[in-house]
């Protein structure tokens, strides 16, 4: 009797002993394979290409969260998130003047044109008003944009298929900032979120 018990209690030990060592062994190899970090997870997210097939976890390109801010109207991030979308149909052409920019953003599609129209407008009155967004994923570039808003003369004109904007400053450090932030809508208007995702990705790792 005294035997059996004694093999019985060796044997609960065994199972013990190798369960904990299988369930200790699972524990370490999953976490020693996952990488946490902003650009492995960005890159298992995406391919290169931005969007692979057979890809099954993405990000979240429908509703779009990041596009949603501290301070922002739903108006506004619906213009962002049509926009983005439909961001393949965007014509978009930047002269840079001595004292700032000249930019021209069109697009044939009605909805997409609207969408440009009013987001330009709404934010051009924020950046008079030194109202900043603080939209998730926005450049380090519009925040100081914001910081020198006052040294900014702003003129907004419609186009036969959408908007042209003058932009000009006496300050040669506000201008720079003006032509980075232009050049910044040109590649997100070419690249849409892929071009979002590569400036933030620099971002995090300098
Ligand atoms: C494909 C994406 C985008 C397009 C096509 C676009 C388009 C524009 C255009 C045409 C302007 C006028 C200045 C210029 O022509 O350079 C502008 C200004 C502005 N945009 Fe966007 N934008 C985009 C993304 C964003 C995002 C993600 C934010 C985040 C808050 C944003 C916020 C602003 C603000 C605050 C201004 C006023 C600042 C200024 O005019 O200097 N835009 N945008």
């Amino acid at each position: 009797m005294e035997y059996k018990i004694k093999s019985l209690k060796r044997i609960i030990s065994i199972i013990f002993v190798f369960g904990f060592g299988a369930g200790a062994s699972f524990l370490f190899f999953t976490y020693k394979n996952s990488d946490h970090d902003y650009k492995s997870m960005h890159e298992r997210h995406h391919s290169q290409s931005g969007m692979a097939e057979g890809n099954t976890h993405k990000h979240d390109e429908v509703n779009m969260p990041g596009l949603q801010g501290k301070d922002t109207t739903d108006q506004e991030v619906n213009d962002l998130k049509t926009i983005f979308q439909e961001h393949k149909g965007i014509k978009r052409d930047v002269i840079n003047l001595a004292n700032g920019i000249k930019t021209t953003t069109e697009a044939h599609d009605v909805k997409l044109r609207d969408a440009i129209t009013s987001h330009v407008s709404m934010m051009v009155t924020r950046l008079q008003q030194g109202k900043n967004p603080e939209v998730m994923i926005q450049s380090p570039t519009l925040d100081a944009l914001f910081e020198v808003y006052e040294e900014i003369e702003t003129e907004i004109e419609t186009t036969e298929l959408g908007v042209a904007v003058i932009q000009t400053s006496s300050n040669p450090e506000v201008v720079k900032f003006l032509q980075t932030h232009a050049a910044e809508v040109s590649d997100m208007s070419a690249r849409g979120m892929v071009a979002v995702h590569e400036r933030m990705m620099r971002t995090t790792d300098e």
